[in-house]
C-alpha cells in the first residue's frame, strides 16, 4: 500500500533523529518515495547523505537556498504528498506549527502541505510534560494533526519517563492508516478476535493451543490500511500490538465471548480468526495442583460458542481448522454457525497454518462457491478475505 506513495519526512534535531534512518529505509524498501526536509539543528544529529543514500532523494535542509531547484520543488511537493511525518518532532517543531511559524524547512512545509500530518514527539520528560507542549500537542490534535504518541522509558539524560519516540513500526503502522483512509473499507467497524483463548486449570495451568494470532493481527492490519475502524480482540500472543487498531485484550473463552459482544454493536462484519478452546475445566483450582497423586483426572465442559451465538445484523466470517475432508467439514461450519463465509484451514500442510507465516485456505461463501487459494503469506490471505467482505458488503446495501 505504501508503493508510490509520496511521503514527506521531516527530521527536527533530537537524539532520536538517527531512528528517522530506519523510518525512511523500511519506508523506501515498501517503495514509497520518502521526500525528506531537515531542519539545521537535526543535520547535526544525523547527516543529510545518510538520509539521501537511503531514500535516493535530495534532501533539502536550507529553505534560503532557494537557487536550488529542489527546494522550490520540496515547497511544490507539499501539494503532492500522500502524508507527511514528523519524526522525531521535537518541543519547538510542535510549538512552531501550533501557532502557523514556518522558518525553516521542517515547519515551513507543514504550513505549505495540503497532506496529513503526522507528528512523533521525542523530548525530554520535563519537555514533554511541561503543560506549554501539552497545549501546543492538544491545538494540533484539533486541527487534524496525527499525534503518534512518545513511550516510556529510558531517556538520552539518564532520565526514565515518557518522552521516548515511538516504536518505529508503530509509527509506520500510523502511516499505513493514514493513507489508508480512503481504501475501500472506509467507514466500515470490523471486529477480528485473534490467538488461542486459555482456560485456567489453577493458577500456574491453562489448557491452551498452538495459535500465534499471526492470522487474525494480518486481517486487523489489512483492514486497517484499507480504512476500516478496526477493534481486535486478542487471545494472549508474543505479536506486537498494532498501530491504529483498538486492541482489546482477553484471556478465556468466556471473556472472549463478551468482549466480542461488547465489540460488535454497530459491526459491519466479524471475523473469528482465534483458535478458541473447546473445553474448560469445570473448575478451577485456587491453589496450584499438587503432583502428590500418580494421576490426575480434568473434568472439562464445553465452552460457549462465540461465532454460533453471537447476534446482530452483520457479516460474520469463521475459520476452520480442518485435518480432514475440509471442504465437507467447512461447509457445516457454515450452515450450523449461519456464517457468510468461512476459511479452511488445512492443518496437515505444514507451510500452512499454526505459528508460520503462511498459509494454504480455501475460502467457501454462504452461496457455495469454494475458492481454492495457493500458498499465500498470511497477509495475502489477510487481504484476499477482505476482498470478499468488501464484496459482500457491498451487496448488503
Ligand atoms: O471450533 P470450530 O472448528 O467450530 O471453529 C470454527 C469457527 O468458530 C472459528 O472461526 C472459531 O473462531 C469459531 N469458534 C467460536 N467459538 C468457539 C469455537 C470456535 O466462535 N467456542
Amino acid at each position: 500500500m505504501l508503493t508510490n506513495k509520496t511521503v514527506i519526512l521531516g527530521i527536527t534535531g533530537s537524539i532520536a533523529a538517527y531512528k528517522a534512518a530506519d523510518i525512511a529505509s523500511k519506508l523506501t524498501q515498501a517503495g514509497a518515495k520518502v521526500e525528506v526536509v531537515m531542519t539545521e539543528p537535526a543535520t547535526k544529529f544525523i547527516a543529510p547523505l545518510t538520509m539521501h543514500s537511503i531514500t535516493g532523494r535530495a534532501v533539502v535542509t536550507d529553505m534560503f537556498d532557494l537557487a536550488s531547484q529542489h527546494t522550490i520543488e520540496h515547497i511544490a511537493l507539499g501539494g503532492a504528498a500522500d502524508v507527511m511525518v514528523i519524526a522525531p518532532a521535537t518541543a519547538s517543531l510542535i510549538a512552531k506549527a501550533a501557532v502557523g511559524i514556518a522558518d525553516d524547512m521542517v515547519t515551513l512545509t507543514v504550513l505549505a502541505t495540503k497532506a496529513p500530518v503526522i507528528v512523533a514527539p521525542a523530548m525530554d520528560v520535563n519537555m514533554f510534560a511541561n503543560p506549554v507542549t501539552q497545549e501546543n500537542l492538544a491545538k494540533l490534535k484539533a486541527r487534524g494533526f496525527i499525534i503518534v504518541d512518545p513511550e516510556y522509558g529510558r531517556l538520552a539524560s539518564g532520565k526514565v519517563g515518557w518522552g521516548r519516540l515511538a516504536d518505529v513500526d508503530k509509527i509506520i503502522g500510523t502511516i499505513k492508516q493514514v493513507l489508508g483512509r480512503s481504501g475501500d473499507l472506509a467507514g466500515k467497524r470490523l471486529v477480528v478476535t485473534a490467538g488461542g483463548t486459555q482456560e485456567p486449570i489453577d493458577p500456574a495451568r491453562h489448557i491452551g493451543n498452538r495459535s500465534s494470532g499471526k492470522m487474525g493481527y494480518a486481517i486487523a492490519e489489512a483492514a486497517r490500511d484499507r480504512g476500516a475502524e478496526v477493534k481486535l480482540v486478542a487471545a494472549p500472543t508474543s505479536l506486537p500490538q498494532p498501530a491504529g487498531v483498538e486492541v482489546i485484550r482477553v484471556r478465556t473463552t468466556v471473556e472472549m465471548k463478551s468482549a466480542v459482544a461488547k465489540a460488535v454493536a454497530k459491526a459491519d462484519a466479524l471475523i473469528m480468526a482465534a483458535a478458541v478452546t473447546d473445553y474448560q475445566p469445570r473448575t478451577t483450582a485456587r491453589a496450584k495442583i499438587k503432583k502428590a497423586t500418580p494421576g490426575l483426572t480434568l473434568e472439562l465442559v464445553r465452552t460457549p460458542d462465540i461465532l454460533g451465538e453471537v447476534k446482530g445484523n452483520f457479516l460474520k466470517v469463521g475459520f476452520a481448522a480442518e485435518s480432514e475432508d475440509i471442504v465437507v467439514n467447512a461447509k457445516k461450519k457454515l450452515q450450523n454457525k449461519q456464517l457468510d463465509l468461512i476459511v479452511a484451514n488445512d492443518i496437515t500442510d505444514k507451510k500452512g497454518g499454526f505459528g508460520v507465516d503462511t498459509n494454504k485456505v480455501t475460502i467457501i461463501s454462504r452461496d457455495g462457491k469454494v475458492e481454492k487459494l495457493p500458498l499465500l503469506t498470511k497477509r495475502e490471505v489477510a487481504d484476499r478475505i477482505l476482498d470478499r467482505v468488501v464484496g459482500m458488503l457491498g451487496k448488503k446495501k
